[in-house]
């Protein structure tokens, strides 16, 4: 009665309702997360990112952090009230910010918050657990490899389904007890009788370890996990998407380049006329912090280095020493990348590559830096030869060519310095 095929058709029920049960809640789940989307974008975003600070904090990890979800409901329907009613973490948060104030959202209810904060969770999960990589249609547009969500989804499905099944044969096994003891059997042909359906069961287990392509069909399934596994490790060596390592002194691209605007070129002038964009030494710094901020523990690192004392105004060059600013991109010395090439004759806006680096308090590496994000840029952005001495040159040794006439490398760029020197 009990077969093979039964507990199959009972396993493949149970799976149903787990999937079901599953893509219901998800379902429920996402669309609570889309509308609290739409609300942070809608309502909030104008003072808020998940990631920087702006008018107000970082909300990303502000709200993944607070347990309290009443009172971060409490603060974001009507932070005023809060504030009047002297609550300590509100008016911690207020003089923070220098009492900028937020709006009172009396007209969004607790369902909307909640659906808010769920959003901003779910959000800042992913972000945290995605490389950051460029917008969506982006020429630069970064290689991310097979989807490990995928993969954990799949390897997740079998556990279940062993388990499943497993739990099944346990339930199925003392139904039988139960059964048996039932009709009223002495104790011994009840032990014996499910001794018996053991040894079946065993035979069956048997039967199964012997069927080729069932054991073959495991195999495979191993080997397959295995392999993607073994595949997306590799792809990920040395990519160092999202490396941020924390520099000697506080320096702001935020303040300095995105808040007070001041052009990459004066402090990267390199990057416009040479290979290397290069960092400015801290002379550069000092054209304003000679005198801006010289209270500052920060600047007086600079001061340090430079063995330059504020009192005096002198610099002493036997206390000097260098900075060590530590470097976040790095390509391997075997592949040539020149920045004038890209920023001055490409016309590539440093941000296609390095991301809102007006944006970051600390730089970290927005792009995979890999061979294939390279070539996949390349592959897809014209070039705009109108107007370049080079492109035109290279029109010209195309007609010498077409009419037969004699080329040289040097009326091919060859005498360019750039082209044999580093
Ligand atoms: C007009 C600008 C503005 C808008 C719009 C705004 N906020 Fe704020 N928010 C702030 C400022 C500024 C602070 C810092 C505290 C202060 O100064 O009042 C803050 C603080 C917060 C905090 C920190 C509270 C804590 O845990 O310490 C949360 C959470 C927050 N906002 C959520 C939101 C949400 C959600 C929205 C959209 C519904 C929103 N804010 C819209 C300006 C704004
Ligand atoms: C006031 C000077 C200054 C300005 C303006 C400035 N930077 Fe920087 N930049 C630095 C300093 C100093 C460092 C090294 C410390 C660090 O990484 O934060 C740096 C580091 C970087 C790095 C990381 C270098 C590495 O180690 O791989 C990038 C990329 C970068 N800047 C891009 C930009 C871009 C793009 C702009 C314009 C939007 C800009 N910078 C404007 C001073 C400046
Ligand atoms: C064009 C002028 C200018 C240049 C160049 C400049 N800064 Fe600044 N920096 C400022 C101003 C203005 C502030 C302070 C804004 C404020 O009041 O908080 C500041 C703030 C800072 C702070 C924060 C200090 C603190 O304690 O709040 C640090 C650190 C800093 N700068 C480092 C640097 C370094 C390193 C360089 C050189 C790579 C540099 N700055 C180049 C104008 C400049
Ligand atoms: C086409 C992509 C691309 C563009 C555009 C680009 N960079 Fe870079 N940047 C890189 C790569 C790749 C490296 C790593 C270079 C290496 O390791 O040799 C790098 C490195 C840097 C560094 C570290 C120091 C150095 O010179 O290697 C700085 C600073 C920097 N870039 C600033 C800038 C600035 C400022 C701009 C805009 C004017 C810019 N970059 C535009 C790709 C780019
Ligand atoms: C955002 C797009 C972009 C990315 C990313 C990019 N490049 Fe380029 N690259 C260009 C453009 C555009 C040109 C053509 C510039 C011109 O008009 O000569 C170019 C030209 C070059 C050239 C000169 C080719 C020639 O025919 O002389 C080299 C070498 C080069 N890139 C290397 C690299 C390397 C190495 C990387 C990765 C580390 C890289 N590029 C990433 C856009 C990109
Ligand atoms: C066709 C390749 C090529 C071109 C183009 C080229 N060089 Fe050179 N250069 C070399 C080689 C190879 C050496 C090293 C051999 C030597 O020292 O004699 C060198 C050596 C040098 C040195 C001496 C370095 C030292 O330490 O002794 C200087 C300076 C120099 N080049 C500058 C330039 C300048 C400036 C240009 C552009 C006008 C240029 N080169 C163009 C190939 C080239």
């Amino acid at each position: 009665m009990r077969n093979i095929s039964l507990i199959f058709k009972q396993f493949s029920r149970s799976v149903l309702l787990l999937a079901g049960l599953a893509l219901l809640t998800t379902s429920v789940r996402a669309q609570d997360v889309a509308k609290g989307e739409a609300l942070f974008k809608q309502k909030c975003t104008s003072c808020h990112k998940l990631d920087v600070r702006m008018t107000g904090p970082a909300l990303g990890p502000l709200i993944t952090s607070e347990t309290d979800d009443k009172w971060l409901t409490h603060w974001i329907e009507n932070n005023q009230a809060l504030i009047k009613a002297n609550d300590p973490k509100a008016l911690k948060i207020y003089n923070e910010f220098n009492q900028a104030g937020m709006t009172v959202f009396s007209e969004l209810t607790d369902a909307d918050v909640a659906n808010i904060i769920g959003y901003v969770r779910a959000e800042w999960k992913k972000e945290q657990s995605a490389p950051k990589t460029p917008a969506g249609g982006d020429a630069a547009a970064a290689d991310n490899g097979p989807s490990t969500l995928v993969i954990w989804g799949l390897i997740g499905v079998i556990i279940i389904a062993f388990i499943v099944i497993l739990v099944l044969n346990k339930v199925i096994a003392s139904l039988e007890r139960l059964v048996l003891a039932r009709k009223d059997l002495p104790a011994e042909a009840v032990t014996e009788a499910v001794d018996e359906e053991a040894e079946k069961r065993k035979a069956t287990i048997k039967k199964l370890l012997k069927n080729k392509k069932l054991v073959g069909f495991f195999v495979v399934c191993c080997v397959i996990a295995g392999g993607t596994w073994q595949w997306v490790t590799l792809w990920n060596t040395n990519v160092h998407t999202g490396y941020q390592p924390v520099q000697p002194i506080k320096y702001s691209h935020e303040l300095h380049a995105g808040i007070m605007k001041i052009d990459c070129q004066y402090c990267h002038s390199g990057a416009y006329k040479s290979k290397n964009a290069s960092i400015p030494s801290l002379n550069v710094c000092m054209n304003c912090h000679k005198t801006v901020k010289t209270e500052s523990p920060e600047i007086h690192k600079i001061y340090d280095a430079l063995g330059y004392d504020p009192a005096t105004t002198k610099y002493d060059s036997t206390k000097a020493r260098p900075i060590q600013w530590v470097r976040i991109h790095n390509l391997p010395d075997f592949a040539y990348f020149n920045h004038s090439q890209h920023v001055k004759v490409g016309k590539v806006k440093c941000q296609t590559c390095h991301g809102p680096i007006e944006t970051m308090k600390e730089v970290y590496q927005y792009s995979p830096l890999t061979m294939k994000w390279c070539i996949q840029c390349h592959k897809r952005t014209d070039v705009d030869y109108k107007g370049n001495a080079y492109y035109d040159n290279m029109v010209q040794v195309h007609e010498k060519i077409k009419r037969g006439e004699k080329v040289t490398e040097a009326s091919m760029g060859g005498l360019e310095c750039g082209k044999c020197h580093y």
